[in-house]
């Protein structure tokens, strides 16, 4: 079992730095840390609010935007010495990273392997903190980076690999989709089925619910596609906000998602929510986002689009 501690990190190609610099700072209202060669470093996390000093929470590179890597630290950092044994026994050829790419990360030492679906993963041990505090790009409210969706091309296996190797435990499911924690937060991970591997959405948490309004004006008048919202999520509880950013990824602001703290982990049971509208977002809003939606690309629950197409064609 490898002990996952958090997302550390998200490194995402794109083929218009600047313009991603631009959006991850102006429209998201992250801080932009550094410029390395052709990659820009990004900051999200403000010291009070899980006393992190992270060095950087999101990276965009020059390159394919469909080349995207998660970077997750452990528990134990002494842990990792044995885990690239581990994942190799399991069938999943792990890759150290050199001096050199663990510099361009920020990190004492990485390694990185593609789970069941091709999605890359990498693995840190001690990540760098920095001695500066986060100054945002726009006052959008964040807080922290908190989780991500990522694709899945078999939500089954992938979960049984996230639960088995990984240290995940499944938070709720909405159709196939496992909505996954490492920590106490309800969900890290969020497996969206879809055809091919790559992260789906990006999740920044914001102060309150004020912030999410706010943003939604904001992001109307500056013409960014908002694409899910306002509403709430009735799995996790939070408020939230979708909207689509550089080579159509998509962000979300949220605020008040439930913590399973560890006296409830013993007791806590995951729920199944159908693939409806009405499992992802309790207001009425109605997600316009193919891996959302049972009729889109994603597919999540094939069975329950096909019985909601019998069933409108009834009624
Ligand atoms: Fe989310």
């Amino acid at each position: 079992m490898i002990d996952l501690f958090d997302i550390r990190y998200l490194r995402m190609g794109t083929p218009d730095l600047e313009s991603a610099i631009e959006f991850a700072t102006r429209i998201v209202g992250l801080q932009l840390v550094s410029r390395v060669g052709k990659a820009a470093y990004f900051r999200s996390d403000k010291v009070e609010v899980r006393g992190d000093t992270r060095d950087h929470t999101l990276v965009y590179f020059e390159g394919d935007p469909k080349d995207h890597a998660t970077g997750f630290d452990l528990r134990n950092p002494e842990d990792f010495d044995r885990i690239g044994a581990e994942l190799d026994n399991a069938g999943y050829p792990v890759t150290l990273a050199t001096s050199e790419e663990c510099e361009l990360r920020r990190v004492k030492r990485m390694l990185s392997f593609k789970d069941p679906s091709g999605n890359r993963i990498e693995i840190v041990s001690r990540p760098y903190h920095s001695g500066t505090r986060y100054f945002p790009g726009r006052d959008s409210g964040i807080t922290h980076f908190s989780h991500i969706g990522l694709r899945t091309t078999d939500a089954g296996r992938d979960e049984a690999f996230w639960t088995r190797i990984m240290n995940a435990r499944v938070s709720d499911w909405i159709g196939d989709a496992p909505l996954l924690r490492v920590d106490t937060a309800h969900h890290t991970l969020a497996l969206f089925p879809s055809p091919h591997p790559g992260i789906q959405h990006i999740n920044h948490q914001v102060e309150d619910v004020d912030d999410i309004m706010r943003s939604y004006y904001f992001l109307k008048e500056k013409g960014v596609r908002i694409v899910f919202g306002p509403g709430r999520h009735p799995l996790s509880s939070a408020i939230m906000l979708y909207f689509e950013g550089p080579d159509r990824m998509v962000y979300e602001y949220s605020v008040g998602v439930k913590h399973i703290m560890p006296e409830q982990e013993a007791t806590y049971r995951p729920r199944q929510f159908p693939f409806e509208n009405e499992s992802f977002c309790m207001w009425g809003s109605k997600p316009d986002l193919p891996e959302f939606r049972a009729d889109g690309e994603g597919g999540a629950d094939a069975d329950a689009a096909g019985r909601r197409a019998g069933l409108r064609s009834v009624i």
